[in-house]
């Protein structure tokens, strides 16, 4: 699995609670000492990356050992961005007394369901096809299963819709030209929610359309290309971090998966706090029974998988110590 580190991206995921957050950053922090340069970046609303280092992070990388770049992305600031280049592409395009009813429904989309995770989508995709082009490494901690494989889907429901809209604006094109045909004097934009053909001349409401449709192609292009990217295997990787409990291997199994059918390939499946054998007493000992069970489990149902493991620790993973400590059990487990 020592390749995993070498490739462009990885995902890290899982159930909640299994430890994603410290093995994404403990990789991260091993990858930086193999030199070399490496972005961890937590996708997740409820982050905890900062708090995994011991360190606060933002929306912007931050240094944090030599070669380790981290950052928490933050939904609400993205969604905010996100409005704003739509509100002033728009404002281009829109007559000032439709200002009103836009700025309406500018403030209905920032609450109404899926803006966020379509603006999280949209700077992942940026991260992957552009803004990261500085590292050779981004390890991406995701937020617990459902959210993270809801969107990954995204793309493509984003690009069903790109495409709807621009056929949409063909359709509208063909149709203007049916109308101009018909009606002698030059037809209107029936089609154009922005056009106020009292005002604006047929080559302006051609130029808007022909801007809107280069815009919706420009992102139909940015989350193609970053699909792309997430669905080869020499370029990305998803890494399922589990611990060997019942819950957590139902839905590992469940995950992988639906990863599967989704397109995106998962290199292995972790077992993470698994009681280590220098671990003693009576109660651990009957712990430790269990979890054979459990492990023999994963490995019947993962086989098609590596499936490294990761002992509990002393203490939880805080701080550049504890990750240092636990990166070095993920290179004796084969990272
Ligand atoms: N190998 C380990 N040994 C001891 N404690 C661990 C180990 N791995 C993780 N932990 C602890 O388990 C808890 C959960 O870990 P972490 O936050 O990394 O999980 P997560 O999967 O990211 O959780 P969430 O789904 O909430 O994001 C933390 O308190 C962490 O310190
Ligand atoms: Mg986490």
């Amino acid at each position: 699995m020592k390749e995993l580190l070498d490739r462009r991206l990885l995902w890290v995921g899982g159930k909640g609670g299994v430890g994603k957050t410290s093995v994404a950053a403990s990789l991260a922090l091993l990858a930086g000492k193999r030199g070399r340069n490496v972005l961890v970046v937590s996708t997740d609303p409820a982050h905890s990356l900062g708090d995994v280092f011991d360190h606060s992070l933002g929306d912007e990388p931050r240094r944090l050992a030599p070669g380790l770049d981290a950052m928490e992305i933050d939904p609400d600031a993205e969604v905010e961005a996100h409005l704003k280049r739509v509100t002033s592409q728009m404002r281009r395009f829109t007559v000032p007394r439709m200002m009103d009813e836009m700025e309406r429904q500018m403030r209905l989309s920032r609450q109404s369901p899926g803006t966020q995770e379509a603006a999280l989508l949209e700077r992942i995709a940026r991260l992957v096809a552009e803004e990261g082009d500085a590292y050779d490494l981004i390890v991406f901690d995701t937020a617990p299963t459902g959210h993270t494989l809801r969107l990954l889907s995204l793309p493509e429901a984003m690009a069903a819709w790109t495409d709807g809209l621009l056929s949409h604006s063909r359709k509208s094109e063909e149709l203007n030209k049916v109308l101009k045909h018909l009606t002698p004097k030059g037809g209107q934009d029936v089609a154009s929610p922005f056009a106020d053909p009292a005002n604006e001349g047929e080559s302006d409401l051609d130029d808007r359309a022909r801007s809107i449709a280069e815009t919706l192609k420009d992102r139909r292009r940015l989350f193609m290309q970053a699909r792309r990217a997430v669905e080869d295997a020499d370029i990305s990787n998803f890494l399922f971090v589990m611990t060997p409990e019942r819950l957590p291997i139902l839905e590992t199994v469940r995950s992988v998966e639906a990863l599967k059918e989704a397109g995106i390939p998962v290199a292995a499946t972790l077992v993470n706090r698994v009681i280590p054998s220098s671990a003693d007493g009576a109660f651990l000992s009957r712990r430790r029974d269990q979890e054979a069970q459990y492990l023999a489990r994963i490995d019947r149902e993962l086989a098609g998988y590596p499936r490294p493991r990761l002992p509990l620790l002393e203490t939880d993973v805080q701080g550049l110590e504890v990750l240092e400590d636990m990166a070095g059990h993920l290179e004796q487990a084969g990272f």
